[in-house]
């Protein structure tokens, strides 16, 4: 199994603000409106999206759905409401990321697209997350939801490449060694 990590940090490493907000995300100083940065390509290759709880709840208050007809599954242990309007390609799992790679690699998935900060940690923490592409914005939040934090060991990563685009996202992708 695959798993890929493609996320957005400030260049100090916050994934959201203290209580969430993520629209600096999209502030036009830095941000190209019609670019997307390779989202769309990355999804045309997976087969679903493995989404933390909280981005999860996130993402239900943006009114609109984002990810269409493809299959979601949102790790939580505490309950959730799946909204009915899009129960049907969404699940929910409180399997630990070894048992849900087993369980869905056993279904035939190949491609997961793992997001949310707590989750890349616990599956890096699990060494089971094998590509990381982050896109730094050029801002310094200072505080906020960070998007790494303690492992039980340290990881090397091999970097594969680096693109800058004009209004000065600079993105990496890089191949996760544990090494
Ligand atoms: N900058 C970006 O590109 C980007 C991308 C995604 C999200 N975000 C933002 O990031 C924020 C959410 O990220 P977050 O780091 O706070 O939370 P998260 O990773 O989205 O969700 C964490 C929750 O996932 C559940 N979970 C289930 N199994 C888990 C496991 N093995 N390891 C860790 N969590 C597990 C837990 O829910 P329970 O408490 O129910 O157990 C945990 O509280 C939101 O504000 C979102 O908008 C930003």
């Amino acid at each position: 199994m695959k798993t890929t990590a493609f996320i957005a940090a400030s260049l100090d490493g916050f994934i959201a603000r203290r209580d969430g907000d993520i629209k600096w995300l999209d502030d036009p100083r830095h941000t190209d409106v019609g670019e997307d940065y390779g989202y769309t390509a990355l999804t045309v290759k997976i087969d679903a999206i493995v989404l933390g709880r909280k981005s999860f709840e996130k993402v239900l208050t943006f009114g609109n759905w984002p990810y269409g007809t493809m299959r979601v599954i949102v790790m939580a242990r505490s309950p959730i409401d799946i909204p009915p309007a899009i129960a049907e390609h969404v699940q929910t799992s409180s399997a630990t990321p070894d048992t849900l790679i087993a369980d869905l690699a056993s279904q035939g998935l190949k491609h997961l697209y793992i997001d949310g900060g707590q989750l890349i940690q616990s599956f890096l923490a699990a060494r089971l997350l094998n590509e990381l592409i982050i896109t730094r914005i050029p801002r310094l939040l200072g505080a906020g939801i960070p998007l790494f934090g303690p492992l039980p060991d340290e990881i090397g990563l091999q970097h594969v490449e680096t693109k800058a685009f004009p209004k000065g996202l600079v993105q990496s992708r890089y191949e996760v060694i544990y090494g």
